[in-house]
């Protein structure tokens, strides 16, 4: 079943740093993901810490929270069918080396942390990471 979800997109550090906005947005929008809100940012560490605390726990969470916070990053609020899981098929698996062939991670990710773009993994998810940047 077809439904008008809303879901958070982030182009990392690595992808605005190599000019890659347009690209990595053009994929979404050919893709029938509409662009609904978008800004360029810089966020601090401690930002970054709050956005990714589910991941508090884990051995690369530090660097995670550094990297994110190391340049400027684009946060967008895209909408379509089944957005959360569109976005996330069309961003590929975490690793670039296991990204399917013409997902953004596997066209432009370096490596596990430096993989692009970051998606929502939920509806749920979704809503407490658009509130987290879009709400005032
Ligand atoms: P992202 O979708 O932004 O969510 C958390 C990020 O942690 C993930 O993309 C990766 O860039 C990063 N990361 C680094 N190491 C790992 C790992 N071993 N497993 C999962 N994510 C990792």
């Amino acid at each position: 079943m077809n439904k008008i979800e809303q879901t958070l997109s982030i182009i990392k550090p690595d992808a605005v740093e190599r000019n890659l906005i347009e690209d990595i947005k053009s994929i979404f929008t050919q893709n029938n993901l509409s662009i609904k809100e978008n800004k360029k940012i810089h966020i601090t560490k401690e930002e970054a810490a709050e956005f990714y605390k589910v991941h508090q726990p884990k051995p690369f969470y530090e660097d995670l929270c550094a990297y994110l916070s190391s340049g400027p990053i684009v946060v967008m609020i895209l909408e379509g069918d089944n957005a959360v899981s569109k976005n996330r098929k069309l961003m590929g698996a975490t690793d670039p080396k296991n990204a399917e062939e013409n997902t953004i991670r596997k066209l432009y990710g370096l490596s596990i942390d430096k993989n692009s773009v970051h998606g929502s993994d939920s509806l749920e998810n979704a809503k407490k990471e658009i509130d987290f940047f879009f709400k005032n």
